[in-house]
């Protein structure tokens, strides 16, 4: 009797002790494939770095054996063309036609910007795996709404710290004009004024043109101590080599948020080295987290990764620790927000938490280009963190 009872009790809580992982497996199956709908820029000025971020995601998908918190993962993808004009279009065919469990996207805040609003209408899960404008999580911040990458305004202020402490008094800024352009010359401002410096000229074009002549000759006559300035991808290798061949490079240091040479100096060459970014990654971490990423990186795609590369690979960290929290239900956003708000998400960057309203908490990296690196000289600004102005929820 008492030995029949011992077996019996021990059966019962081998059930119990598999239960969980019975009823994650049963959960998953029910809920069928995980639908991640991607959506970036394919074609344009931003074409590699939306390469760049879905390399990075896939990446981290495959090494958990192409499962997310038990689910397959499938993915539909829609090329936004950085438009902003097409952008509600393109991010309902997401939501109502594929119906699909979470969007990560994208790279231009403008686009980002209707991405926000259409996803805080339908509750569906975002992930924003670039774009840093304010209103992501400022004003239009939600719970179901997360960014893996930064907001503008922060390498912006990050380089206007370093440019003032470089001894510089006058600056002029050049930017393309949208939100990404205007909020990181924010930043700057904000940083460099608050230190006695003055940006004495502002000059800006149209996104995404790129003919900077006129704008180069007006810098050249202003004589201002230095320059400050945001492009990327294409718009960023042709800014670097213009500044150069107008001879600027020589008389008067351009300063960047990182974009300007992150992903680009393979283009750029030699009319890049030298120039001092900041931003919340650099080619030479030697963390071990980050050296692991970068083989596995180098391994898959036979290229090195960049900065937009890591914020794809984060973004799939990030919806992994959010779906194991509500065993894959992407539903569950108030199960999802909780796991995200107290995670410390490790990644090659160094880790980083979340403030508030969902934005990166994280280190700014002062580098220096050297050869085809943006090599660290040290932390320009640690720990920062967004204002995230206007974010009730
Ligand atoms: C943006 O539009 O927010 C943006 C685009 C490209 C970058 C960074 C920010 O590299």
């Amino acid at each position: 009797m008492q030995k029949k009872q011992t077996l019996l009790s021990i059966a019962a809580m081998t059930l119990i002790a598999a239960a969980p992982t019975a009823w994650a497996q049963a959960q998953a199956q029910t809920q069928g494939k995980l639908k991640v709908g991607f959506m970036l820029p394919a074609t344009g000025t931003f074409a590699s770095l939306g390469t760049a971020i879905d390399n990075g995601f896939r990446l981290y998908v495959t090494e958990q054996g192409g499962k997310i918190a038990g689910r397959e993962v499938e993915y539909v993808r829609v090329d936004d063309e950085s438009d902003p004009a097409k952008a509600t279009d393109n991010v309902n065919k997401l939501i109502k036609r594929d119906n699909v469990d979470v969007i990560v996207g994208t790279v231009h805040s403008g686009v980002a910007m209707a991405m926000a609003k259409a996803a805080k209408e339908s509750g569906t899960l975002l992930l924003v795996p670039n774009a840093g404008a304010a209103a992501v999580t400022g004003a239009m911040c939600a719970p179901n709404i997360f960014r893996s990458s930064f907001s503008n305004w922060q390498p912006g202020y990050a380089m206007g710290e370093v440019a003032a402490k470089k001894g510089h008094k006058k600056i002029v800024t050049i930017t393309w004009k949208y939100a990404a352009g205007d909020e990181t010359v924010k930043g700057f401002k904000d940083a460099f004024e608050k230190a006695g410096g003055s940006v004495v000229k502002e000059l800006s074009l149209p996104f995404p043109n790129v003919e900077f002549q006129a704008l180069l000759t007006e810098i050249a006559a202003t004589k201002p101590d230095a320059v400050f300035t945001f492009f990327a991808g294409g718009g960023a290798v042709k800014f670097v080599k213009d500044y150069a061949a107008a001879g600027l490079k020589k008389t008067i240091p351009l300063y960047g948020s990182g974009f300007l040479t992150d992903g680009t100096l393979e283009a750029q060459g030699a009319d890049a080295e030298g120039l001092f970014t900041a931003l919340h990654y650099a080619d030479n971490l030697n963390n071990k987290r980050d050296q692991a990423f970068r083989l596995a990186y180098a391994k898959t795609y036979k290229l090195q990764p960049d900065v937009y590369a890591v914020q794809g690979y984060d973004a799939g960290q990030m919806l992994g620790i959010g779906l194991n929290a509500t065993k894959g239900d992407a539903k569950n956003i108030n199960g999802f927000a909780q796991a995200l708000r107290s995670a410390k998400i490790d990644s090659p960057r160094g880790s980083f938490t979340l403030s508030k309203s969902h934005n990166p908490v994280q280190d700014f990296y002062l580098r220096k280009v050297v050869g085809k690196e943006n090599v660290v000289e040290g932390i320009a600004s640690k720990s920062l963190a967004d204002p995230g102005l206007g974010c009730k929820m």
